[in-house]
């Protein structure tokens, strides 16, 4: 069967989460659906997408997470409403990525962690290499190439997974995956070992993934095979250390500036960044 070979045609977007760092905001929105100024989260991964030349989304939703579905579809009461008045522009946005995109979606049932999230896509992307993005994992690289197209290029050279990682201060490192690895490029990786939230004296390096990946479609198989890890969840961390066991996982410092909009803090320098250059 084919497999690393091909051009990246999908993103799967895991939005399945309980957002428990939000409450009770996320009791009724999902998280995915908070904004930065005026648009959702998820719409802003959607626009790194599609401008990466990503065009079909696949999104793992869960219960009370309808609002997503509605976002990405025609209003046809609002339209009617807005239409040829002074406001219609506040929708053209939006319209564009409905008019550009395909959206797919699928649910998961019990939250088992972002491993199973990725795992519950496996029917919407088929065999075929894909992009992951966690859209509270906000990203801009100031005009220039986005995260998710750094990587895409970044997959046409060495046709495995790749993560996107960024420097951590120590005391972090029990929050996200760490990795291990030799530099074969400045700033490119060949992956020799990850640890998902490594306490300080234990993590391999300062080196920690952010949502964004490139994954082949081998990774569903690994994962059904990937027992309960940290936290008891199914860690898709677990599951890339076998592909790097192989040598087949690349660990990338991306260009650009990524906020952890998970967290409050993270939420508010976000909101700060993007309301200052709104304005600049
Ligand atoms: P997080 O751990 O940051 O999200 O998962 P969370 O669980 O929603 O947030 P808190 O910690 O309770 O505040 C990272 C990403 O993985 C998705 C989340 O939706 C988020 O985008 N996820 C996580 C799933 O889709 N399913 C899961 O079982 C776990």
């Amino acid at each position: 069967m084919p497999q690393n070979t091909t051009k990246i045609k999908k993103c799967l977007f895991p939005a399945a989460g309980y957002g428990t760092r939000f409450l009770p905001a996320t009791k009724a929105i999902p998280k995915e659906m908070l904004p930065i100024l005026t648009k959702p989260l998820l719409q802003y991964g959607v626009e790194e997408a599609l401008g990466a030349g990503v065009g079909n989304m696949a999104i793992v939703t869960g219960r009370g997470k309808r609002a997503i579905e509605d976002h990405f579809d025609i209003s046809y009461e609002l339209e009617h409403q807005i239409k040829g008045t002074s406001k219609e522009h506040y929708l053209t946005e939006i319209r564009s990525v409905i008019t550009k995109c395909t959206f797919s979606y699928t649910r998961q049932i019990e939250m088992k962690g972002l491993g199973h999230a990725i795992l519950c896509g496996e029917p919407i992307i088929g065999y075929e290499p894909f992009a992951v993005i966690l859209a509270d994992d906000l990203c801009d690289n100031d005009g220039g190439d986005s995260v998710l197209s750094q990587m895409v290029k970044l997959y046409e050279k060495y046709q495995c997974s790749i993560v996107a990682v960024e420097e951590i201060p120590a005391e972090d490192s029990n929050k996200y995956g760490v990795i291990a690895g030799n530099e074969e490029e400045s700033g490119i990786f060949r992956v020799t070992d990850m640890v998902e939230k490594p306490e300080p004296k234990d993590a391999p390096s300062n080196l920690a993934i952010i949502g964004r990946y490139i994954l082949t479609p081998d990774i569903f198989d690994i994962i059904r095979e990937t027992k309960p890890g940290k936290g008891g969840e199914i860690q898709i961390t677990d599951a890339l250390l076998a592909q790097a066991k192989k040598g087949k996982v690349i660990a990338y410092k991306f260009k650009g500036k990524r906020f952890d909009c998970g967290s409050v803090d993270g939420f508010v320098e976000a909101t700060n960044y993007f309301y200052n250059k709104s304005k600049a």
